[in-house]
């Protein structure tokens, strides 16, 4: 099995202080992507961990397309990009949403997500959770469903994980 990677993912976070604005302590996952062969560990753990649950991948611009590119590639699945606003063509679905630093809105195309369709959401960081809640949104109103809601690290404190607790949430890496 690809085991529990919590304590190998903690060391290879960074601690960026007051980056991108005052008071906000980065996490930076650019030691977790170097390490060799730990991303296909990661997307392993969660293809174990969700065991076929889902029909589709959902992944969050930017960083969220790494695990979620690795994950589609892994397990077969369709994966459909959410991206920021203005940047998909043809009629989309969007969800205004506020994350720790700031304000954004995410948008999907309406040919990428199929009712009925158990969706994954996928992304790098679990903060407030108003990113992966915009995300899980953007399914919902297409008639889809979620099928959970993924990151690889998830930040305690800032109350992301409970205001998910409507959905299944699978954070590989928990971190202060
Ligand atoms: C970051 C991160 C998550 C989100 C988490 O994305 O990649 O998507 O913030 O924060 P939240 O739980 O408070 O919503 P960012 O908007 O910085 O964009 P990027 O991935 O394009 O760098
Ligand atoms: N996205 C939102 N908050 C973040 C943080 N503290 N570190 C990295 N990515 C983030």
């Amino acid at each position: 099995t690809a085991g529990t990677p919590q304590s190998d993912m903690a060391a290879l976070l960074t601690e960026i202080p007051d980056h991108p604005s005052s008071g906000v302590v980065f996490r930076d996952l650019a030691g977790l992507y170097a390490e060799p062969g730990m991303l296909a560990r990661l997307a392993s753990h969660v293809a174990e961990r969700l065991d076929g649950q889902f029909d589709r991948i959902l992944a969050v611009e930017s960083r969220g397309f790494v695990l979620g590119a690795a994950l589609a590639a892994l397990t077969g699945r369709p994966l459909s990009l959410a991206r920021k606003a203005g940047k998909l063509p043809g009629p989309v679905y969007e969800a205004d949403y506020a994350l720790e630093y700031g304000r954004d809105r995410l948008e999907v195309q309406k040919s990428a997500l199929c009712p009925g369709d158990r969706v994954l959401c996928v992304d790098d960081v679990l903060a407030t959770g108003g990113t992966l809640h915009a995300a899980a949104r953007l399914v919902t109103v297409s008639g889809a469903r979620v099928a959970g809601l993924v990151a690889l690290v998830a930040l305690r404190g800032l109350g992301g994980q409970q205001r998910l607790s409507g959905h299944s949430v699978l954070a590989l890496c928990e971190v202060p």
